[in-house]
């Protein structure tokens, strides 16, 4: 390659003699200059690595304004990234080709696995989750799951599903990557999520005759995970204040919520003697 390189070179400055003697044999050959359209003859992979992909590096610079003379006269025309960028944290880090790998394609970024710091010199907020909500995911480096940049990996890539009715994009119905044990969830969230991991109440829940079967899980225990709710916040003096001074407790009648004891409540059968008052209307599914 390299020899390849030298000869041509030879045979560029053979013509460049060529020329000077055919136009004019007192012209000294310093004359000769090397313009940016002369690159191309001889290199190859640069001119076609930025006119696929040199961004800025194509549009607001030239060839010659990062490479200033050539060899043999200038031994390495390598340019430093900071005669140019400077006067931003993110320009203070070391190794820019690191990231950079090629300063032809500056937008084109790949990480080691290994990189937390030179992210926050632009991104803060997930650091500050991560911090702030201590789970497992905040000693992992932020390379570690995003090692090209801007990708967002898949939370199954690294995990197995609660259970086959839960997929890759439900995930963050329940879950943020950067606070990951932080589990919140919206009032559409259905209720078999929920069994995957709490199947006992979920069958007693459905399969109860009481009205409660028809709510959603999230209906009760609202928002956040670990939440229960008080009867009382729905179920506003449900009976006169003599029988709650002597029952304190609703559960002491009604059992647990997703019971309600119903199977003992004659009145729950429609064909018993007194018609059922109010019919089991769907409530919220
Ligand atoms: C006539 C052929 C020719 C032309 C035209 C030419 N180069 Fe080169 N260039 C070479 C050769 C051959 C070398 C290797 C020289 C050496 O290693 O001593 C080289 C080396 C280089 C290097 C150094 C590479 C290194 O590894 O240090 C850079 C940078 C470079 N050229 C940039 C340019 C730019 C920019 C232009 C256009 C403005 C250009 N060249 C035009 C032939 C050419
Ligand atoms: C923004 C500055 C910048 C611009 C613009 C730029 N280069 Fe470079 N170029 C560099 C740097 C920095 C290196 C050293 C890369 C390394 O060390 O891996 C380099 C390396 C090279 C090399 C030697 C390595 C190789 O890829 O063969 C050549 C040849 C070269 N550039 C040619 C060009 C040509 C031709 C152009 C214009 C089409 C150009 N460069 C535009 C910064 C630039
Ligand atoms: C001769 C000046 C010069 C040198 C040397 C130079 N750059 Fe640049 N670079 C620029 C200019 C000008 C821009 C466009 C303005 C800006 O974004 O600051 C730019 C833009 C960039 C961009 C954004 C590209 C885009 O399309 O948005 C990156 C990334 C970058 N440079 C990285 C580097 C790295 C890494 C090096 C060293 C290997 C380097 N630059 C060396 C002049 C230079
Ligand atoms: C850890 C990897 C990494 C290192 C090391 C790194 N960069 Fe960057 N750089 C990036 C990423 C990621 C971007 C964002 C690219 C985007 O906007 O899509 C970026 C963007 C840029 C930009 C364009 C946006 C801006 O802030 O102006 C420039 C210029 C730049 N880097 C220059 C440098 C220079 C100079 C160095 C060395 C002093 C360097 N980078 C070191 C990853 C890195
Ligand atoms: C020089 C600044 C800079 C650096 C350094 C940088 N980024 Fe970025 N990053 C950006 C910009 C600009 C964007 C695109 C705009 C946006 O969506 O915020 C971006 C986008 C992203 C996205 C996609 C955002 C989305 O909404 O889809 C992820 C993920 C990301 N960066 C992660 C990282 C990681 C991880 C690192 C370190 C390994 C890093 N970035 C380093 C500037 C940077
Ligand atoms: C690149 C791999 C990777 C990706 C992608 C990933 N994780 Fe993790 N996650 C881990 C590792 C490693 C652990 C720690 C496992 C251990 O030590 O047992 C972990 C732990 C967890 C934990 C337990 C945290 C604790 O402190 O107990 C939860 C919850 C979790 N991940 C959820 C998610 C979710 C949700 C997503 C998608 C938004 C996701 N993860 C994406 C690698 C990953
Ligand atoms: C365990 C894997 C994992 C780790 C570690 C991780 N991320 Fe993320 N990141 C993700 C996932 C997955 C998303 C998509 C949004 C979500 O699920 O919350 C994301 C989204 C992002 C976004 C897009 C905007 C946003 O906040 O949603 C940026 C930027 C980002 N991450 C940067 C970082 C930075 C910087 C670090 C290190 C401080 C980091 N990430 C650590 C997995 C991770
Ligand atoms: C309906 C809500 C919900 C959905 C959807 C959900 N999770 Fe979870 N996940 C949880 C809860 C709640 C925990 C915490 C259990 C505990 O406290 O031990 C958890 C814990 C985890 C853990 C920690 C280890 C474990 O199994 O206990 C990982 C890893 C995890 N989830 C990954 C995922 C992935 C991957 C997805 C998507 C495929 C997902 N989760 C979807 C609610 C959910
Ligand atoms: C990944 C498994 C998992 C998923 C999915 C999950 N949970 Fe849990 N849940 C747990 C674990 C583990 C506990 C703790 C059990 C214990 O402490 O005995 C728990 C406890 C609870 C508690 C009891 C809190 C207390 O103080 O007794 C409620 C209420 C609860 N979950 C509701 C839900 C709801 C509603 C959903 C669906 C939105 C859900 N869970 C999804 C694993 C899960
Ligand atoms: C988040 C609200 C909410 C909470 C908390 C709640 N309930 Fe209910 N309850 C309802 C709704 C809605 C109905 C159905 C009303 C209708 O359809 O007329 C209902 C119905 C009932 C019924 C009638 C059942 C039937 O089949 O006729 C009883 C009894 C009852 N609740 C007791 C309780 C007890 C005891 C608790 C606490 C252990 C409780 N509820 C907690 C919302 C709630
Ligand atoms: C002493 C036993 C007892 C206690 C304690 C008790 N209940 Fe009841 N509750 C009943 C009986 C019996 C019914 C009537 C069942 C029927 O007709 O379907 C009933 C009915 C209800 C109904 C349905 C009313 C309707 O109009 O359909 C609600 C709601 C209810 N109870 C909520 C509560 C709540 C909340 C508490 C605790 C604050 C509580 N109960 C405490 C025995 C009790
Ligand atoms: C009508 C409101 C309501 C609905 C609907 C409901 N719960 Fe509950 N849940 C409660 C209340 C209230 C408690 C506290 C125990 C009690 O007093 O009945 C509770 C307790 C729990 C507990 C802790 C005790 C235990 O049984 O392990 C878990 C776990 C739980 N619920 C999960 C669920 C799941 C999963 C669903 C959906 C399948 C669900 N709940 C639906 C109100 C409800």
């Amino acid at each position: 390659m390299r020899v390849a390189k030298i000869l041509n070179l030879i045979s560029a400055l053979a013509l460049f003699a060529f020329v000077g003697t055919a136009t004019a044999a007192d012209i000294a050959p310093a004359a000769a200059t090397l313009t940016n359209g002369d690159c191309v003859k001889c290199h190859d992979a640069a001119p076609k690595a930025i006119a696929q992909a040199g961004g800025k590096h194509k549009t607001e610079v030239t060839c010659q304004d990062c490479h200033v003379g050539h060899p043999p006269k200038v031994k390495k025309p390598i340019p430093l990234c900071s005669q140019c960028h400077e006067g931003k944290p993110h320009y203070k880090l070391q190794g820019c080709l690191g990231c950079h790998s090629n300063p032809h394609t500056p937008k084109n970024i790949k990480f080691g696995n290994n990189i937390t710091d030179p992210c926050l010199t632009c991104h803060t907020t997930q650091i500050e989750l991560l911090r702030q909500f201590k789970s497992k995911h905040t000693a992992l480096n932020c390379s570690f799951c995003h090692n090209v940049h801007g990708r967002i990996p898949d939370c199954t890539q690294c995990h197995k599903s609660h259970s086959a009715d839960i997929v890759q994009k439900d995930c963050k119905v329940c879950h943020q990557a950067h606070k990951p044990t932080d589990v919140t969830y919206k009032s559409d969230t259905p209720s078999k999520m929920c069994a995957a991991c709490h199947k006992k109440a979920y069958t007693l829940l459905v399969s109860s005759p009481a009205k409660h079967s028809k709510l959603a899980c999230v209906y009760c225990h609202q928002n956040k995970h670990k939440t229960v709710p008080q009867c009382t916040q729905c179920h506003v003096k449900p009976h006169p204040a003599a029988i709650m001074a002597k029952f304190p407790k609703c559960g002491e009648c009604h059992n647990i919520a997703h019971d309600l004891n119903r199977w003992s409540e004659p009145a729950a059968a429609p064909a018993a003697g007194k018609p059922a008052a109010k019919p089991a209307k769907p409530a919220k599914k």
